[in-house]
């Protein structure tokens, strides 16, 4: 059984932590740690085995800690990151590695001077059902090359501290990781574009929505659109156009109401219970790889972390420029090809 400590019990990290307790076999949870000592202890209340560890650095070190689960706030991922791997410790990290390319760098180069895989990290979307079925399509090649693809990443509202900078590092990082995943690509150039900004942006530093363009290393073109007070619904978006035709990502399924002249299928506002399947299913690939001795080929690594790291940077370049930024990536390491 893989004794788990989470380190932030926050909005996810508490349903990581239930996640854990409940649904995923071959791991369980033995402590937690969390800045908000009562919050913490409030949610660890109805499971007596868990322990409250107030020092993160304390709980990584902890003997009954075998693997550490790392979702507190983003500024936080690279220093606990950089403490499990000096402990030898397996991680699930999630997104972003660290809020820069240059702290990603850190502990990546940290991952191979210990010579062990050991992050894996939470770019749920790879285990997301609907996003496999096009992603297969995609490199069966069934459709030809893939040239171009659409995103739309929408969520109904977010809270007035939400600025430019997590529109990119905490929302189009999904669309980064997930597709350089998709198309087996990365990126060599970015720009984000500002079109008319939303009266429903509640911070002047946040342009809502925006366009992250990306162009890949054979020069497919990918737009990915930001819209994080859509007002109307979780939504997510990818289409993919081929030289033989077009893959589209399915949405999800939903009751078909027709009532007072009206046809209509509902949606949800609630994104972690939109991917809630790809949720369970990291976690208990994370759990099994971690039993066996080894990482989930299927799940990002450090490396993805550090791309989607780079990337972001980039983004965040150009967001300031208005300009297109290239995208400084060099080759994988041996260390990361599977
Ligand atoms: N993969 C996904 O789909 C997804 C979705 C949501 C959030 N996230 C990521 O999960 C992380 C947490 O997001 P959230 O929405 O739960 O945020 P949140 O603000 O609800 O929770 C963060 C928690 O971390 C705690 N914390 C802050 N500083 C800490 C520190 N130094 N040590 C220990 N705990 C600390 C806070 O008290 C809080 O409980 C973020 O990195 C976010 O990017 C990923």
């Amino acid at each position: 059984m893989l004794k788990v400590g989470i380190i932030g019990v926050g909005s996810m990290g508490t349903q990581h932590f239930l996640r854990l307790m409940n649904k995923i076999h071959g791991a369980t949870v033995t402590a937690v740690s969390d800045i908000n000592e009562a919050h913490a202890k409030e949610v660890i209340a109805p499971y007596p085995t868990v322990r409250f560890i107030a020092d993160p650095i304390t709980l990584i070190n902890d003997p009954e800690v075998d693997a550490v689960v790392i979702v507190s706030i983003d500024s936080t991922h690279e220093e606990y990151c950089l403490e499990a791997i000096k402990c030898g410790k397996y991680i699930f990290c999630e997104k972003p590695l660290s809020a820069s390319a240059e702290g990603a760098k850190k502990v990546v180069d940290a991952e191979i001077a210990g010579g062990k895989r050991l992050i894996q990290m939470g770019f749920n979307r790879r285990f997301d059902p609907a996003y496999e079925e096009l992603k297969a399509l995609v490199v069966s090649g069934k459709l030809g090359a893939p040239l171009v693809a659409h995103c739309a990443h929408r969520n109904a509202n977010y809270p007035a501290q939400y600025d430019d900078v997590v529109a990119v590092t905490g929302t189009a990082i999904h669309e980064i990781d997930t597709m350089a995943w998709l198309v087996g690509d990365y990126f060599t150039k970015a720009q984000v574009i500002f079109p008319k900004c939303s009266r429903h942006s509640k911070n002047e530093n946040l342009h809502d929505p925006q366009i992250v363009m990306l162009t890949t290393s054979s020069g497919m073109v990918i737009s990915c659109e930001i819209w994080v007070n859509c007002q109307y619904a979780y939504d997510i978006r990818c289409e993919v156009l081929c030289e033989d035709g077009t893959a589209t990502l399915p949405r999800p399924s939903r009751v078909d109401v027709c009532t007072n002249q009206t046809h209509y299928k509902g949606m949800t506002t609630d994104g972690l219970g939109y991917f809630a399947e790809a949720y369970d299913r990291e976690f208990q690939a994370w759990a099994d790889a971690c039993n066996a001795g080894t990482y989930c080929k299927a799940a990002a690594s450090a490396w993805d972390g550090y791309c989607a790291a780079v990337t972001t940077d980039s983004c965040l370049k150009s967001q300031k420029s208005g300009a297109i930024e290239a995208v400084p990536l060099t080759d994988r390491p041996d260390f990361y090809i599977d």
